[in-house]
């Protein structure tokens, strides 16, 4: 029945000869788990369009809405937060797969002649995927999407000359506001999005026009090669299956939570910037002074327009990674910078002080047990018994509060504080909130 259906297409629309160019083309030295990152990329592209069509039903981009939207897409739309959940994890999946790639090329010199032309539209599509990112985070129009989207900007004003024309093209007005958002939104679902189907049509045309680059070994690479229908076509598959199973897990299990409404007066707030702007975020933080420029847009202009002209600029014919010594040790250094930013950048992150449980507990049955109807705690309640604003700087000591709660009159004879029904777990968590209560010098 199928190859019925099949051959009367067939005899209609000549399809044996595209089958045979889309599954027959060889590989030299045959299938492999190496080359399964670019298919997991453009799989990952898939699933974020798709996605991205179903946020787009109910996403509004407008200062007033858009916030709203994205609550609604995630509390009310039945699965609508999967959907957002799987574009959002598929995002870092996306950066995360292209860096793989990347290096994969990198370290095995596949970018070397005849291949240059495939590497600078991979350089270009990579630039597109950041545009996507910094555009995307925009939207929701959270504090955090809001603040950190200030800071991208103003580093773009920092360029010279293109610098102020960078802005208003970003920005759309004279602050950021709904002009941008609009902006934002039809860069992010419209403009890039045609751009870089292009430029994968473009890569995946030059690849079968120049052919994959196989092993570096050429004797491994002349000794057998492989057609990319069955075994790496299987490859890919389980690759993709693997990439979505895991995508759909963080997306099934962990919700990227929503920040406040983005407030444009609040200049206090803070943002932190993806995971994968968090190393250059970092280093930011290092340079001030005369060195900003350095930092803020030499520095990664020079880095983009290096890896753009790489292959003309690393004219060592070898591809074996052993014969690289230059190429190996400028990758390794800039991997080297690149965790070594990231992880500090990640220490300081979690290092941020964030209020024990057990405190925040505590202070739940302060209220709960109405301990400001004798007590003062900052101005608030009561003044018949003592303020208890600071007392840990006069009582410092846990046992003494354990034993005080459990019964008052044990340790202070005649007080008229109540011996509450506490469990051992509220009564610790009410120590721990009271041993917080100090002036903190
Ligand atoms: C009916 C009034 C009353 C209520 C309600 C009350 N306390 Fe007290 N509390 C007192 C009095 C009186 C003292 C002073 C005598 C003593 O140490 O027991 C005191 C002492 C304390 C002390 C020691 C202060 C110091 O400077 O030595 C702490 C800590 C304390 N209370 C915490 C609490 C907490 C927490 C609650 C709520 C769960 C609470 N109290 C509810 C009356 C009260």
């Amino acid at each position: 029945m199928a190859s019925r259906l099949y051959e009367w297409l067939d005899s209609r629309l000549r399809l044996k000869p595209i089958g045979k160019t889309l599954l027959d083309e060889p590989i030299p030295g045959g299938a492999s788990w190496n080359y399964v990152f670019g298919s997991a990329t453009l799989f990952l592209f898939v699933l974020q369009a798709v996605t991205g069509m179903f946020l787009t039903m109910y996403y509004v981009p407008s200062t007033d809405h858009a916030y709203d939207t994205v609550q609604y897409i995630q509390h009310e739309v039945m699965f609508g937060w999967f959907v957002r959940g799987l574009h959002h994890w598929g995002a870092s999946a996306i950066m995360l797969a292209i860096g793989l790639h990347m290096l994969q090329v990198f370290f095995d010199g596949a970018y070397k002649p005849p291949r240059e032309l495939m590497w600078m539209v991979g350089i270009v599509l990579f630039l597109l995927m950041l545009g996507f990112g910094f555009t995307g985070y925009l939207l929701p129009w959270d504090q955090n999407a809001y603040w950190a989207t200030q800071v991208g900007i103003n580093m773009a004003g920092r360029v010279p000359i293109v610098g102020d024309l960078m802005v208003k093209v970003l920005r759309g007005g004279e602050t950021l506001g709904a002009l941008t958002l609009s902006r934002f939104f039809a860069l992010h679902v419209l403009f890039l999005p045609s751009m870089i189907i292009f430029g994968i049509m473009l890569h995946l045309f030059i690849l079968r026009r120049v052919g994959p680059a196989g092993p570096w070994d050429e004797k491994k690479a002349k000794e057998g090669s492989e057609t990319f229908y069955p075994r790496q076509v299987y490859m890919d598959a389980v690759v993709m299956l693997g990439v979505f199973l895991i995508v759909a897990t963080l997306a099934a299990t962990i919700e990227f939570p929503l920040a406040d409404k983005a407030d444009p007066s609040d200049h206090s707030f803070v943002p932190v910037p993806e995971w994968y702007f968090l190393f250059y975020y970092q280093l930011l933080k290092y340079v001030h002074g005369p060195l900003e420029p350095f930092a803020t847009w030499i520095l990664p202009g020079l880095f983009f327009l290096m890896l753009f002209l790489l292959p003309f600029l690393d004219r060592n014919p070898q591809r074996r990674i052993s014969r690289r010594p230059v190429t190996l040790g400028v990758g390794m250094v800039f991997l080297v910078i690149v965790f070594g930013l990231l992880g500090i950048s990640l220490r300081d992150l979690y290092a941020v002080p964030k209020t024990d449980p057990s405190v925040i507990r505590g202070k739940e049955l302060v209220v709960k047990f109405a301990c400001k109807t004798c007590h003062r705690i900052h101005g608030e309640g009561a003044a018949i018994a003592p303020d208890l604003s600071f007392v840990a700087d006069r009582r410092p000591d846990r046992e003494w509060h354990l034993r005080h709660f459990r019964d008052p009159q044990s340790v202070s004879p005649g007080s008229f504080m109540p011996k509450l029904p506490l469990s051992d777990r509220q009564l610790n968590d009410l120590t721990s909130y009271v041993l917080t209560l100090k002036s903190g010098v």
